[in-house]
């Protein structure tokens, strides 16, 4: 529950730790630039400092910050009505995570399902800042009392951890000040899966560049891989129900609804009991039609780098207007003398 004291804000990241995919754009930032139109403020970061929880070559992570950067203004972020930051360029981000690393318990960030995934058989080795990327999640998310989060569906894990900080800071200092955060898991595409394997998800990390759609493809490119997805012998189904059991079918459909702004009933209705040999040129001409304006549009602002860094140095001053008094009073809570 949100406490209505606080204002309704919005506050969500992406890491740069590789390219944009189709699963960050119909799970995440489509929903972004919908959110600014409503009654919220909205800030969205690029997360450098949890991409360097694993390692990332200098020279692309600077790269792929200001490409993430364009990809958010190409795809409709307006930095007039958001604020768009660089997560390192507002300190409180880090500053904040550190009291949350005192109040998060050890066996709460070992239960997180990305942790175990991404440590995996060798948990010795990996950075304990992998360990503790939560805990610097939920201080991007409370820094500005953000009171709803829009994400795809494998970051719920971390909302609730979100949650759980905020209640416990809460509890054990005896006030109301951290909300109690709502995640916005919502639309036909919470969960894109990759082309090669339904079960498996959409992910910029994923060894095989066929499993997935980048936003930085060409057209011939998203036909090709649409052309070669994995897919199964029968026929589109009329109903929802009818994709049970079939998961590249329903990831298949997933895209082209949520593409078409449709429910997945609504996109069944068009396109039900057809072949894949005539459903895959449609979807591949629809992800063209959708894809392609926003990244030419990403390519003619990666040759203006500068506007790009000019635009989030404003972005991270107006963040700090919201960040450091926040900052300022969790640390009069805790009792740091100032
Ligand atoms: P990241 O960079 O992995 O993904 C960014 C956003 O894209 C969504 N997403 C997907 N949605 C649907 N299908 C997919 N295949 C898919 N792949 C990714 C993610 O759910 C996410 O919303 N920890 C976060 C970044 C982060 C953050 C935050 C998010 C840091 N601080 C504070 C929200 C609030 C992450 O790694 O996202």
């Amino acid at each position: 529950m949100t406490t209505p004291a606080f204002t309704p804000r919005v506050f969500s990241g992406i890491q740069p730790s590789g390219g944009l995919t189709l699963g960050n754009y119909l799970g995440a930032l489509r929903r972004f630039v919908q959110m600014q139109d409503e009654d919220y403020q909205t800030v969205y970061c690029m997360v450098d400092m949890h991409a360097i929880t694993v390692w990332q070559d200098p020279a692309d992570l600077r790269r792929n910050t200001r490409e993430l950067a364009a990809g958010f203004l190409a795809s409709g972020i307006d930095p007039e009505k958001s604020i768009l930051i660089n997560q390192s360029q507002v300190p409180e981000h880090a500053q904040l995570a550190w009291i949350f690393n005192c109040v998060a318990r050890m066996g709460w960030m070992g239960r997180m399902t990305q942790w175990k995934d991404k440590a995996g058989k060798n948990a010795e080795a990996a950075s304990l800042g992998l360990f503790a990327y939560p805990a610097l999640m939920a201080a991007d998310i409370l820094i500005y009392h953000a009171t709803h989060v829009p994400v795809g569906e494998d970051q719920k894990q971390h909302l609730e951890l979100t949650r759980d900080i905020a209640m416990k800071f809460n509890h054990d200092y005896k006030v109301d000040f951290f909300p109690v955060t709502e995640p916005v898991i919502e639309g036909a595409a919470t969960r894109v899966m990759s082309l090669r394997d339904g079960s498996k998800k959409m992910s910029k990390s994923d060894p095989s560049d066929a499993s997935r759609i980048n936003m930085t493809d060409d057209a011939d490119t998203i036909a090709k891989k649409i052309r070669k997805a994995k897919t199964d012998p029968d026929a589109l189904p009329s109903e929802a129900a009818g994709l049970d059991g079939r998961p590249e079918a329903r990831n298949l459909v997933n895209i082209y609804a949520a593409l078409n702004d449709q429910s997945v009933e609504e996109a069944l209705r068009d396109v039900g009991g057809r072949q894949f040999g005539e459903f895959k040129p449609m979807l591949a001409d629809l992800a063209v039609a959708k894809l392609s304006p926003i990244s030419t549009e990403m390519a003619r602002l990666m040759q203006e780098p500068e506007e790009i860094d000019r635009i989030l140095a404003r972005g991270a001053a107006q963040a700090r207007e919201i960040t450091v008094p926040i900052l300022e009073q969790a640390y009069e809570i805790v009792g740091m003398v100032r």
